[in-house]
């Protein structure tokens, strides 16, 4: 796999002139149309506009699903348009994860081995893969629902399960499709509120979907997409502000200890 460079600075992902068409019979559809934009580290960015703008194809692009037509797609310094089908594989596995839609969570695994199978493909150590499981488990409040399967769990659990299981695994970039589709508003919206909450604690660079106007509230910036270009590109200064927990501040011990 490609090393990625040193020389990005803040931003993670830099797309520019970025274009999509599908073949679809004689005529080419055109679903992105020379778009551009940067988003920086721990910015939680919402991708908006109407059915068909291209939104999911935005985020195929930037997750390593697809190819681009047209334009470039760096990812801390390093143009994924131009990888492979084989890096693009190890690039979605070091540093994205996905939440989508419908939280595609295996059936016959519980919350905690959903969790952990994921951990299994960039881990070793089976003690840290249960510890590292738990941890996020617990971050998402399913700390007493581990041991249960995604059929005895309800939607908005089975969507947090998706969001341990997606945060757990330490990535980059957490890309997010629609994730309230199959939820109700209250639900839905303690769900974006809690992928928020998280990736504010851990610094993590957060691309989200959505056609709700309601959640809106939660984004640092909202970018509108109409037919496959950005019509608007705003800060959300509304946004509540959750900043990353600092560091703890290094204990002073003196040098020399006084012993009269
Ligand atoms: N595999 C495909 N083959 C042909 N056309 C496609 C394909 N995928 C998407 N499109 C077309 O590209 C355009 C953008 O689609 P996209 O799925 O990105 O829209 P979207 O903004 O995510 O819509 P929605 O809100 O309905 O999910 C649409 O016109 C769609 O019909
Ligand atoms: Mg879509």
């Amino acid at each position: 796999m490609p090393q990625f460079s040193k020389h990005y600075q803040n931003s993670v992902i830099q797309i520019s002139d970025l274009s999509k068409y599908y073949e679809l019979g004689d005529t080419p559809i055109c679903a992105l149309d020379h778009v551009s934009f940067t988003i920086d580290k721990g910015e939680m960015v919402f991708i908006m506009g109407p059915s068909g703008s291209g939104k999911t194809t935005l985020v195929n692009l930037i997750g390593g699903i697809d190819h681009p037509s047209g334009g470039h797609i760096e990812i801390l310094g390093e143009d994924i348009a131009r990888y492979s089908d084989k890096d693009l594989t190890l690039y979605r596995k070091k540093r994205l994860a996905f939440v989508f839609q419908f939280y595609s969570l295996i059936p016959t695994l519980t919350a905690r081995e959903n969790v952990e199978l994921t951990l299994e493909l960039t881990h070793q150590n089976r003690k840290e893969i249960g510890k590292i499981a738990e941890e996020h488990l617990a971050l998402v409040g399913l700390e007493h629902r581990m041991d249960n399967y995604p059929s005895q769990l309800s939607g908005g659990e089975r969507q947090r399960v998706a969001v341990a299981r997606a945060l757990a695994k330490s990535p980059d970039i957490l890309l997010v499709d629609e994730p309230t589709g199959q939820l109700d508003q209250k639900t839905g919206d303690s769900i974006v509120e809690l992928i928020r909450k998280i990736s504010k604690e851990q610094n993590k660079t957060v691309l989200l979907v959505t056609h709700d106007l309601e959640l809106a509230r939660y984004a640092d910036r909202i970018i509108t997409l109409r037919s496959g270009k950005i019509v608007s590109d705003e800060l959300n200064t509304q946004a509540p502000v959750l900043a990353p927990t600092p560091a703890p501040v290094p204990v002073q011990v003196p040098l020399i200890v006084d012993r009269r």
